[in-house]
């Protein structure tokens, strides 16, 4: 690839998702682009370029960001958040609060807001107790939303979760002859999917939330996207709200917004 064409690539990048590909990402963008390009008959990155920023290249545009974006997740990843966040819940809950509302800002396909919510379904389960808890759930890729929507996976992604709530919390489905796992409804009903362009504020949700997780989304940021996501986190948290970020992601220099109660634990100051 040229240096003037991944310099193309990486402005339109950036401009429609806030991703910061670096110096050294020109070689993992070829790749990724080579099947596209091939897909659709190009035989060169100019030609690609064109046709992106062509009025007909406008789908093509997500399609590249999906190439280019990374989804790996996992249930329970940095599983020390989720065993805050129950505590947390415990502490509000028990001044009698019935209301429970987190935002999942980089949803990826699913796994990290099925935890949050069997976090919670769990907790009403110890506590015998209903509360009005939703999760909302977003993400930049609509192809990675349509996977979270069926809420289904494979026996070995299950691996980290204890064997009782898998029990609980999971019912076995085939597809395409395949057995798998699908979250149970009840669990399911607790999750709201939507696209949103974390790079792209105001948002147009109007909180207040009590947790937002916003995890390993931000490295890919540069200090201007970050800032501004982390205006808007702060205006969607209620008072004492949470935020937790990926155990790679620092809140350095939001000290006089954010104070840290754990690691990559965060407390709205207001
Ligand atoms: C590495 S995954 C992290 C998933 C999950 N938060 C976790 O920690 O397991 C990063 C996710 O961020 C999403 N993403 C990247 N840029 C985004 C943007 N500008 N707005 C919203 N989501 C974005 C990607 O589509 C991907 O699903």
């Amino acid at each position: 690839m040229l240096a003037s064409d991944y310099q193309e690539l990486r402005r339109i990048i950036y401009d429609r998702s806030g991703i910061t590909l670096g110096d050294n990402k020109q070689q993992m963008l070829s790749c990724r682009l080579a099947r596209r390009l091939r897909e659709l008959g190009f035989s060169s990155e100019r030609e690609y370029i064109q046709f992106l920023v062509s009025s007909e290249g406008e789908q093509e545009v997500e399609a590249m960001l999906e190439a280019v974006t990374t989804n790996v997740t996992s249930f329970f990843r940095e599983s020390a958040h989720f065993d805050h966040l129950r505590e947390q819940l415990e502490s509000i809950t028990g001044k009698g609060r019935n209301r429970v509302r987190i935002w999942c800002a980089a949803a990826s396909t699913g796994q990290e807001p099925y935890t949050l919510a069997i976090v919670i379904d769990e907790l009403m389960r110890a506590l015998n107790r209903k509360l009005d808890a939703r999760i909302l759930s977003t993400d930049l890729s609509t192809e990675v939303l349509a996977q979270a929507y069926e809420a289904t996976y494979q026996e070995k992604d299950l691996a980290p979760i204890p064997q009782q709530i898998r029990a609980r919390q999971f019912e076995p489905v085939v597809s395409n002859g395949e057995k798998l796992f699908r979250v149970v409804e009840r669990t399911r009903s607790l999750v709201t999917l939507a696209r949103l362009n974390l790079a792209k504020p105001p948002f147009p949700m109007k909180g207040p939330f009590d947790a937002v997780f916003c995890r390993n989304v931000m490295i890919y940021f540069d200090d201007a996207v970050r800032g501004r996501l982390l205006e808007e986190i702060h205006r969607l948290l209620g008072s004492d709200g949470l935020l937790y970020v990926g155990h790679s992601e620092g809140l350095t220099g939001w000290d006089h917004k954010f104070e840290r109660l754990a690691p990559s634990v965060y407390r709205k100051i207001t």
